[in-house]
């Protein structure tokens, strides 16, 4: 799979996707990721490419002709049309649904704004996937770009050990947060190991970590539970779970030591 960047910021991705598990999988030459200067684009006295907003408001639009040029230069050299995915608040939300499909195509094309954004005259002619990585703004989008690209990376075969790629589409298949896991030593910091996952016994530590996985995301992420494919008696434990958290004070709640997310409401399932 390969990645082509366009930004003004080339170091930037090239320091944060060449280390670690992305890192291997270049050097492995599953992955090449291209990361493309905007700037040697603009074909002026300064390489300009930034200017005022028509109609006046704060800060600085990135100009349409650099961006074009730039974008016209990477899709010349390539077998065919790629698609051209937008870091903006502005896109459809990315998910693991979204980066399933990205991994299907044999190259993607990332286009990085800063300042204010990018002039919409190019990016009506260019952008094929707007996409933002949640409700929050950043400064630019070479790091949108770059979550995006590892989400889509470690789907591709080789990039992941076989056992960890299988182990991540159950858990984005089902719907249901993962179970919290232990390691060395048995007590820490006066805590211990839950005992059921100290007796070897593998059906009573599946069915503790199932259960865990589903009270996880009762807790931390209701939402999620409506695509859960839970049995009869899993939705009656649901059910329970919400009866006593009724009943109980909202600061005696349980939390498991976490922040509930604040943003989802029981009510929700
Ligand atoms: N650029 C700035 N903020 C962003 C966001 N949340 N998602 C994608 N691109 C962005």
């Amino acid at each position: 799979m390969r990645f082509h960047v366009l930004t003004l910021f080339p170091e930037m991705i090239l320091a944060g996707m060449n280390t670690s598990i992305i890192g291997r999988a270049i050097e492995k030459k599953l992955l090449d990721i291209e990361a493309v200067n905007i700037r040697d684009y603009a074909f002026n006295k300064h390489q300009k490419v930034d200017d005022y907003t028509y109609g006046g408001g704060a800060g600085m639009l990135m100009q349409a002709e650099p961006v074009y040029l730039c974008w016209e230069a990477v899709c010349s050299r390539l077998p065919k049309p790629a698609r051209t995915v937008y870091l903006t608040p502005q896109g459809r939300v990315f998910n693991q649904k979204l980066a399933r499909e990205l991994a299907e195509e044999e190259e993607l094309v990332f286009l990085c704004g800063h300042y204010e954004g990018i002039d919409e005259r190019v990016i009506e002619e260019i952008v094929t996937d707007p996409v933002s990585i949640g409700d929050y703004v950043l400064t630019g989008g070479e790091l949108p770009a770059m979550v995006v690209m590892d989400a889509v990376a470690r789907m591709v075969p080789g990039v992941l050990s076989n056992e960890a790629s299988s182990e991540s589409e159950t858990f984005s298949d089902s719907h249901l947060l993962e179970y919290p896991q232990y390691s060395r030593p048995e007590v820490w910091h006066g805590k211990r190991v839950p005992e059921v996952l100290l007796s070897g016994h593998h059906q009573k530590v599946d069915a503790w970590r199932r259960e865990q996985q589903i009270r996880r995301t009762f807790l931390y992420r209701p939402d999620l539970l409506h695509g859960a494919d839970l049995t009869n008696k899993e939705w009656q434990m649901v059910r329970e779970w919400k009866k006593e958290k009724r009943a109980a004070p909202e600061h005696e709640a349980e939390t498991d030591g976490l922040l509930r997310n604040e943003d989802i409401k029981h009510e929700d399932i």
